[in-house]
């Protein structure tokens, strides 16, 4: 995968607390932007800050992306964000099916629809995929190939361009790097992301499918498990909110 296009996504999550903050993050990671060769980064703020951020469309390594739409234009949906809206504040990409939202109560069938939905209004559907636990049994190979099936279910192979796979075991948010994943299980893991991919879609259908780890990236990881993760990108929570911390993600990933 060397010299390939890479995609690192932060997502903020519910943080900072005002504009101010959030200004200030997204200006260094504009900054860090313009020094990339083959990354492109994807800032998903909170909604409430989308508009506070011009982005070039032209500039090709920064994007803008929200961290969740919902799966219906527009009407009675006290507190929910459409697409329309996402994509005419300037929003490229969309954060679908993140386990934090799926805890919240988001089912199935769902962020099939959001899913669905944004990648037939232009935007690219970052569609989260991954297991609580594991177990020796192997069962998580049938609860994860469940769900990217279900999830893209209602995704029409000419849209699978627009979809990247986040795979996120849920064991592996929020922790130290030692304990994210091990650059070679996720390599391991996408070659099963892809075996489910080929054999729902057809080989021919998948090669415009991204696909990210997330879960405990720090700069003393990302680079390892891109390279010998053989994957295309990352998905970052936390340490996308440490200017310093971020730019030596960028940095170390862009140098794969
Ligand atoms: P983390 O979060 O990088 O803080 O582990 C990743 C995520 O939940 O997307």
């Amino acid at each position: 995968v060397k010299n390939q296009k890479k995609l690192v996504v932060a997502n903020w999550k519910m943080n900072p607390a005002g504009p101010g903050e959030a200004r200030k993050i997204f200006s260094a990671v504009r900054r860090v932007s313009g020094l990339l060769k083959r990354t492109k980064v994807v800032v998903c703020p909170p909604a409430v800050y989308s508009s506070l951020f011009k982005i070039d469309r032209k500039n090709k390594k920064l994007a803008l992306g929200v961290q969740n739409i919902f799966g219906q234009l527009s009407g009675p949906f006290t507190g929910e964000i459409g697409v329309q809206m996402a994509k005419n504040v300037g929003a490229e990409f969309a954060i679908v099916g993140h386990s934090e939202r799926r805890v919240l109560g988001e089912t199935d069938a769902v962020i099939a629809q959001k899913a669905a939905m944004a990648v037939e209004w232009g935007l690219n559907a970052i569609v989260c995929i991954g297991e609580k636990s594991r177990d020796q049994n192997g069962d998580y190979f049938g609860f994860l190939k469940t769900e990217i099936q279900s999830a893209l279910s209602l995704v029409k192979k000419k849209f699978l361009g627009q979809v990247i796979v986040a795979y996120e075991p849920i064991w592996a948010i929020g922790k130290s790097f030692k304990d994210a994943m091990q650059p070679r299980e996720v390599h391991e893991m996408a070659i099963f992301i892809k075996k489910v991919l080929s054999d729902s879609f057809g080989k021919e259908w998948i090669h415009g499918v991204a696909i990210l780890y997330g879960g405990s990236v720090n700069y003393e990881n990302a680079g390892l498990i891109v390279k010998d993760g053989q994957i295309d990108g990352l998905l970052v929570g936390r340490e996308s909110l440490s200017p310093e911390g971020f730019k030596e993600i960028l940095k170390a990933v862009d140098a794969v």
